[in-house]
């Protein structure tokens, strides 16, 4: 595939379909006819599109919408056979709505949080064929709401698969330490990450994390045995796994 051409008005097409980039999103355009919004800028593009030179998600489920410009894109550029997606505003966004409506095996699910059991476990193996091979969380980006969910999906993953989550590091940027400043009352989102390393260690669920300062990416080994044979359970949460012989670490 060619490179994705980003031109000065930080807009680029692909597969057909127009995009904007936003970012922060606080300024935000919405998406319309002509073009979606995407608030991933440059760099997040650059990684996407190095992962798909190489590796070919049958299905793919996103968390968190926005303005839908990141689902077209990972559709897009991965032309998976499936993909659904998760948003906790109730907004639908008619643009992405109308790119649903026609393809098969294109889900959307507004009014839903990242962290519902329930529907989690209803999507991927009624609406992605239990063929799970990406996640991208680019939801919350609060430790508690992330980790929630991979607690749910990872076991849902399947071996060989990859769990992106985004903006993981926020809690380490200038911007972010005031006690005034957003999300100050929150645990860092980068506890997660040491969790998911100390994982690693502990078992071979994990073959390989890949940082960047903006994201990861979790490489589920491709000897990871199924689900239930994962030792999760309906309370149980795979970070029980963790070895750490017996000592406590508390959380920044
Ligand atoms: C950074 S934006 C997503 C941007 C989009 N993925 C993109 O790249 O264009 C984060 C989105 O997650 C949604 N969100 C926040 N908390 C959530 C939760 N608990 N469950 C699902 N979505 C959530 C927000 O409403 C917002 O639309």
């Amino acid at each position: 595939m060619n490179r994705i051409e980003i031109g000065p008005g930080q807009e680029f097409s692909l597969g057909g379909e127009n995009f904007v980039i936003t970012v922060p999103i606080k300024e935000r355009r919405l998406s319309t006819s002509d073009a979606f919004t995407i608030a991933k800028n440059e760099p997040y593009i650059r990684v996407y599109e190095e992962l798909a030179s190489a590796f070919s998600p049958r299905s793919i489920l996103e968390l968190g919408i926005f303005q839908g410009g990141s689902y077209v894109f990972l559709d897009k550029l991965f032309k998976p056979r499936r993909i659904s997606a998760v948003e906790i505003s109730p907004k639908p966004v008619t643009p992405l709505l109308r790119y649903v409506a026609d393809k098969e095996g294109r889900f959307v699910h507004f009014s839903t949080s990242q962290s519902d059991r329930k529907i989690l476990e209803h999507i991927v193996p009624n609406e992605l064929a239990d063929e799970l091979d990406l996640v991208v969380d680019d939801a919350s980006h609060t430790y508690e709401q992330t980790k929630a969910s991979f607690e749910i999906l990872f076991p849902l993953l399947k071996p060989g698969g990859i769990y992106a989550i985004e903006d993981w590091s926020w809690a380490h940027s200038p911007n972010y330490q005031a006690p005034d400043a957003p999300f100050s009352k929150r645990h860092a989102l980068s506890n997660l990450l040491f969790e998911q390393l100390m994982l690693m260690g502990s078992t071979f669920l994990i073959s390989e994390i890949r940082v960047w300062k903006f994201l990861y990416l979790i490489h589920k080994a491709n000897t990871a045995l199924p689900a239930p044979d994962e030792g999760r359970n309906e309370s149980g949460s795979i970070f029980e796994q963790i070895l750490n012989r017996g000592r406590e670490w508390s959380l920044i």
